[in-house]
């Protein structure tokens, strides 16, 4: 069934947001496509006109600009916005020492300050309507206590859970109707372990699995979620052993991905 409101995805020319973009023009949402590489958002749009006759937005935007993610806001200002999904983000593997910085310091502008910026718009044109769904794409690296080998990325995914889950606390409190919630993934096979210089550890499940389960549990208004079993056993036990415990075998695990590569 065509929906009027439109769903804004970042991230959308690659992985998990390409195939969020997917599942809601099956939908019947007409989007709104963002990221940097514009030919993708193009041939994506053209094919969801083709396969559902979805009506697609591109928006090409760097969003670790903080005016970039101003733009993107008025450029969407004309449109109801039913659903927004801060996906666009990326990682990198190494000893914290190691790191370029110019890199880290771009994955905080992406990971935490895009992300908490547009959540912050959006937030107040949704609660205007008393309606509407942001999702923020973190990871349960976010939900660890710490991430050797992976350091920034893990800090900046923490900020995202920590951040959603106080918001969406103050959003009960105050009987809203708009959602917020944060989609917390293990890993994904995406193209996520390029840009991060890695290979999984772990096996890593579809970014099709993904992004449906993140979709069904955000209709449902569920504020944290965990795609697959073996995560939430994990982060479990990790609640219940010492947190240097936990900070320790994560480091085992991101360890094992440097001696991959
Ligand atoms: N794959 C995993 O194992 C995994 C696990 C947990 C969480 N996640 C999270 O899932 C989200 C999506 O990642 P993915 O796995 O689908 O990786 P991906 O295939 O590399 O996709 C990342 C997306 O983010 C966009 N992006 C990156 N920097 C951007 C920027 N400065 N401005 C605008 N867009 C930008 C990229 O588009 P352009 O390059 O075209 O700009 C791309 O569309 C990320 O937030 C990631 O941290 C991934």
């Amino acid at each position: 069934m065509k929906k009027s409101g439109y769903a804004v995805i970042t991230g959308a020319s690659s992985g998990i947001g390409m195939i969020f973009a997917e599942r809601l023009a099956q939908k019947g949402y007409p989007l709104v496509l963002v990221a940097r590489r514009k030919e993708r958002l193009k041939n994506l749009a053209d094919r969801l006109k083709e396969q559902y006759g979805t009506k697609c937005r591109i928006i090409p935007c760097d969003v670790s600009a903080l005016e970039e993610c101003k733009r993107l806001m008025q450029e969407i200002e004309d449109i109801s916005v039913d659903i927004f999904i801060n996906n666009a983000g990326f990682g990198d593997c190494c000893p914290f020492m190691n790191g370029n910085l110019e890199k880290e310091l771009g994955m905080v502008d992406v990971n935490v300050k895009a992300v908490h910026t547009l959540m912050k718009l959006m937030l107040k044109r949704m609660c205007d309507n008393n309606y509407g769904y942001i999702l923020n794409v973190a990871s349960s690296a976010g939900l660890l206590p710490g991430g050797p080998y992976m350091a920034v990325y893990y800090a900046t995914k923490a900020y995202v859970t920590s951040i959603t889950q106080a918001v969406a606390q103050e959003l009960k409190e105050a009987k809203s109707n708009v959602y917020v919630g944060c989609l917390c993934p293990g890993p994904v096979d995406t193209e996520f372990n390029q840009v991060a210089n890695v290979e999984f550890a772990l096996p890593g499940i579809s970014a099709e699995y993904c992004a449906k389960y993140g979709l069904k549990k955000m209709f449902q208004k569920k504020v944290v979620i965990i795609p697959t079993i073996g995560m939430k056993v994990l982060l479990t036990l990790g609640r219940i052993f010492p947190r240097k415990w936990c900070v320790a075998f994560t480091g085992l695990q991101q360890k094992k991905k440097l001696c991959r590569r």
